[in-house]
């Protein structure tokens, strides 16, 4: 049985907060960056089922990586830094869905 997504790209984004002082996705505009691409999927028309959710996440294990969003089903990781980063993601990868590879995190970067 071949079942299909429910949706066709969800994106995760690493707002976690740490309180004890270590660098962090939040210390980096994590939130701004979530805000501004839920903003963009829903004014593209993109938002719902069949298209793309947006979510929040705690921390991706990725932290190197940071501010650090992933793209599912492909598991394509990205650094985020700012809102033409989001716009160029929704519009390429969520809208087209090709890979936007200059904001690709490399595989060795972990925590
Ligand atoms: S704090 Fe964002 S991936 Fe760990």
């Amino acid at each position: 049985m071949t079942q299909t997504s429910y949706y066709k790209h969800h994106i995760f984004f690493c707002l976690n907060q740490r309180e004890n002082g270590q660098d962090c996705c939040a210390n980096h505009g994590a939130q701004e960056a979530f805000d501004h691409c839920k903003a963009q999927v829903k004014a593209a028309g993109l938002a719902g089922v069949g298209g793309v959710r947006v979510n929040k996440a705690g921390c991706l294990d990725r932290c190197a990586g940071g501010p650090v969003a992933v793209v599912y089903p492909e598991g394509v990781w990205y650094t985020v830094m700012d809102k033409s980063d989001v716009n160029e993601i929704v519009e390429s990868h969520l809208k087209n869905g090709q890979v936007v590879e200059r904001l690709v995190v490399p595989a060795h970067v972990g925590r």
